[in-house]
């Protein structure tokens, strides 16, 4: 029995990090992005799974991406006007992101 309840509180744990990781953003999103932005919906900016969709396919996506976070501004998606670097990120962690949003449309 206290085994069977080890193994419930287990399942239920990883089933808490899977949707968690999921949801995730990698750490640098989370502190310097997520203010404005989620991965499947519209906060201040919008969603990180519509970018990806936006720029699917192009082969430059990567760096177009990453320059327009270090550069901010607005980018046709009539929202407002997006930060330099959001709330703080390094070109690296601009780098980690476009990255991380390309990967959402594949
Ligand atoms: C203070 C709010 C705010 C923060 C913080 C912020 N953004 Fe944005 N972001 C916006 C808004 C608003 C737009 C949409 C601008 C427009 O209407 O075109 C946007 C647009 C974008 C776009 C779309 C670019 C394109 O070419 O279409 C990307 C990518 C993006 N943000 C990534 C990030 C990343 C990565 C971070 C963290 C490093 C971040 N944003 C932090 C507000 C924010």
């Amino acid at each position: 029995m206290k085994n069977a309840l080890g193994i419930l509180v287990a399942t239920a744990g990883l089933t808490l990090a899977g949707s968690v990781l999921a949801a995730g953003l990698p750490s640098v999103g989370q502190h310097e992005c997520a203010a404005c932005h989620a991965v499947d919906h519209k906060v201040v900016g919008p969603a990180f799974k519509d970018v990806a969709a936006k720029y699917k396919g192009k082969k430059d996506a990567v760096a177009t991406i990453a320059a327009h976070v270090e550069s901010g501004g607005s980018f046709g998606w009539k929202l407002g006007v997006m930060p330099p670097r959001g709330l703080g990120a390094s070109n690296a962690d601009a780098d980690v992101m476009a990255k991380f949003i390309v990967g959402l449309s594949k």
